[in-house]
């Protein structure tokens, strides 16, 4: 047998691996050629070991073969720091600095796939510089409810916006020979009881709700790799779910990348070899608490998958298409000799941070005109609240940072406004962001209120920064939130506010909705997110009017929880019993359920106002009826009829006129952005191919498209339709 040298073999091969190179059918077979040569020279230890940990982000290579270890780090905003070989502390490593960009659900505001691909190269450069082969994100799972802690690092609740804006990332991503691991498949829309709550779900949600990002991130974003949910569905763990990983991602989508799972989230050995799973990553050998000595190679798939080969219960070869597929990402990474160096910190990427942030932010409310201030008059600005000065890359769970620099909203301001008067009080307080815990606030509330009130009260104009934050029971991995209220008293303060000084912005940092009951005593709000190194000086683009703000919501804000689908039907739908949980909302998430039942939100799906004004016009198609076959063209004038020059997003939302199963009143199909000139006016043009306009059939097992009659529905938001056109789909047509 001839001995590759894997040097040689890498060489040959880099010029048509690499990402952004599409290969011919002869150069992959010469690869899979390769991969198997390579594979025949494997002991089966050496093959096992490659499947399994062999630090807490590590796994292991063959050394005398030349085949090297695979390092992964999250996450989804930026490189994590460097953790300990084997424990979760940081190795205090001073070069590991990065650039925090803005959390998901600020890049899904933007509704710009092209701000996704400049994010995504941004934040593959830095990983390539850190010398990671995988990063671990994005996160795609559903904003199906607004207590999960983690919907922060996702895009929404709309699987549409999902799906197009994770495929520019990952590839983004993956031009610079680092793997992007889209996560975490499927249906951990929770972070309360994640680890082992069993998902029911219907076939039709999955497919038509919870699955289209994935499917899209690997059939369009060619995604090398993919993470596992901790939860389980239908009674087996997502990690090795056979119908999951088996018959979905890996034989209907073809997935031809490598399967990881989430941090302890194997649960069988068996299972985990013969359901698909690549590799398993984790902490201690029980999952998710303890280690042991050798705890690494008591792995699901390290020493117990050995044996089960051994006995014969598990055929090596099952083995064999683990490593293949390990070493295909090895090649498209860290084996990829081509590949750039990668670059961290650069002003590029912070600046590709502060174009994210700035139009991701979302001018909820803006009574009067408050916004942008008017800063050619000296202003006395108040700034109040805890967030206003907190460090938000802190906390969180998995996507914590270790930024070069943040800069806070108060100094964001102040760095714009050197000149004018800003005096700041904290008005509320909260305790450290700890793990798994909820540490209590070091100052007196109402001392602070107290000083509050005194602050505001000859100010022009108060600022209130609050929100969430990255704790336990906030915005955090491992837990939900207790509450759709703002936290930490923040309700209460505002009302009083309002009672000294009428003129408040209130700017709402966080990953979720909340409620806000207080929002009449508010004359203006924004939705700023988590939004990272630049965070304050976006913030301050927006509040000064430097950039006119164009985000648009990715998720609905329901009136009351209970307004919500997940919540309506009661505890078995969320969080469940903490073993089982139904997903009764089915299909209709979001602005799906709000629309068809008409339940009026406080801020709908889509929404998001800006400094000027635009009128959509001279809606057309470009035909009447339809085939399958076809793509219809909808096409739109927008005028900018305000002062300012702004940016606008289009929706295009279908609705099936009678149809003969259950559906959503609409779904968004398309979208458009357009920047224009104070005057201007461009048109914009939303393509939706006929096919997408199916349903799932659980019966059939299959996409079925229904003849008859459609509505177009264009609009600037989920519920600001401004035109709706008939259309419709004949099974042929001449
Ligand atoms: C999280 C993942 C993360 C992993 C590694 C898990 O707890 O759920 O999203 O990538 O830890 O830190």
């Amino acid at each position: 047998m001839r001995k590759i040298n894997l040097i040689n073999a890498c060489l040959l091969f880099v010029f048509c691996f690499s990402g952004h190179i599409t290969l011919t059918a002869q150069e992959s077979d010469a690869i899979e050629d390769e991969i198997n040569q390579i594979i025949a020279q494997l002991t089966l230890e050496e093959k096992v070991a490659m499947c399994h940990a062999q630090s807490k982000f590590s796994s292991k290579g063959v050394p005398r073969l030349g085949i090297p270890e695979l390092w992964m780090s999250d996450g989804p905003h930026g490189v994590r720091a460097e953790v300990n070989w084997d424990d979760w502390g940081y190795s205090m490593w001073t070069n590991d600095s990065i650039t925090a960009f803005p959390a998901l659900t600020a890049l899904a505001s933007t509704f710009s796939k092209g701000l996704s691909y400049e994010y995504g190269k941004a934040i593959g450069e830095e990983a390539r510089y850190r010398n990671k082969d995988v990063l671990l994100g994005p996160g795609v799972n559903i904003y199906r409810t607004p207590l999960n802690g983690r919907n922060f690092e996702y895009m929404g609740e709309d699987p549409y916006l999902a799906s197009e804006l994770v495929v520019p990332y990952i590839k983004g991503v993956q031009e610079n020979g680092v793997a992007a691991c889209v996560k975490h498949f499927v249906v951990n829309n929770q972070e309360l009881w994640r680890d082992h709550i069993n998902v029911e779900v219907s076939d039709r949600a999955l497919n038509e709700i919870y699955f289209p990002a994935f499917k899209a991130a690997v059939e369009e974003g060619n995604v090398w790799s993919v993470m596992s949910a901790y939860n389980q569905l239908r009674g087996q763990y997502c990690s090795h779910n056979e119908f999951l990983v088996n018959e979905v991602l890996k034989k209907k989508w073809n997935f031809d990348g490598v399967l990881i799972t989430d941090w302890g989230a194997a649960h069988d050995s068996k299972q985990a070899a013969l359901y698909g799973l690549d590799i398993e990553m984790g902490t201690g050998t029980n999952g998710l608490t303890y280690s042991e000595v050798n705890h690494y190679e008591n792995y699901y798939m390290a020493g117990p998958m050995k044996e089960l080969v051994r006995k014969g219960e598990v055929p090596e070869e099952v083995v064999d298409e683990k490593v293949r597929r390990i070493l295909r990402l090895m090649y498209r990474t860290t084996l990829d000799k081509t590949r750039p160096f990668g670059s961290v910190n650069s002003k590029e990427h912070q600046m590709v941070a502060r174009r994210v942030a700035a139009e991701g932010i979302v001018l909820l409310k803006n009574e009067g005109k408050l916004l942008p201030l008017d800063i050619n008059k000296k202003q006395k600005i108040a700034v109040i609240g805890e967030n206003a000065t907190r460090m938000m890359t802190k906390g969180g769970g998995s996507s914590e940072l270790k930024p070069k620099y943040e800069i806070s909203p108060l100094e964001g301001l102040k760095n714009r406004l050197p000149d004018h008067e800003i005096t700041y009080a904290m008005g509320y307080s909260s305790g450290r962001a700890q793990y798994g815990k909820v540490l209590p606030p070091a100052f007196d509330q109402e001392e602070l209120k107290k000083e509050a009130l005194e602050t505001v009260k000859d100010a022009d104009v108060v600022i209130f920064y609050g929100g969430l934050n990255k704790n336990h029971e906030q915005d955090c991995e491992g837990g939900d939130r207790l509450s759709y209220k703002l936290p930490f008293g923040q309700e209460d303060l505002i009302n009083d506010l309002a009672k000294v000084n009428k003129n408040i912005v209130v700017v709402l940092i966080s990953g979720n909705a909340v409620e806000m009951q207080w929002e009449k005593n508010a004359r203006a709000v924004l939705q700023g997110w988590y939004l990272g190194s630049e965070g304050g000086n976006a913030l301050a683009d927006v509040i000064v009017g430097d950039v006119n703000p164009s985000g648009k919501l990715p998720f609905t804000f329901p009136m009351k929880l209970e307004d919500n689908s997940a919540h309506h039907f009661g505890e078995m739908s969320y969080p469940g019993d903490s073993i089982n949980q139904e997903y009764k909302d089915d299909i209709l998430v979001g602005y799906r359920w709000h629309d068809t039942k008409k339940i009026k939100p406080k801020y709908a799906f889509g929404y998001g106002l800006s400094y000027t004004d635009f009128l959509i016009m001279n809606v057309t198609l470009n035909k009447k009826t339809f085939n399958r076959q076809e793509t219809i063209i909808a096409s739109c004038d927008v005028k900018n009829i305000g002062e300012l020059e702004g940016k606008e997003v289009v929706q295009f939302y279908v609705e099936k006129v009678k149809s003969k199963v259950m559906r959503a009143k609409k779904e968004l199909k398309a979208f458009g952005k357009v920047e224009l000139k104070k005057g201007e006016t461009q048109e914009v043009k939303g393509e939706v191919d006929v096919l997408s306009l199916r349903y799932y059939d659980e019966e059939m097992k299959d996409w079925v498209l229904e003849p008859g009659d459609y509505l177009l529905h264009v609009g600037n938001s989920s519920d600001n339709i401004r035109k709706s056109i008939k259309f419709s789909i004949v099974e042929q047509i001449e």
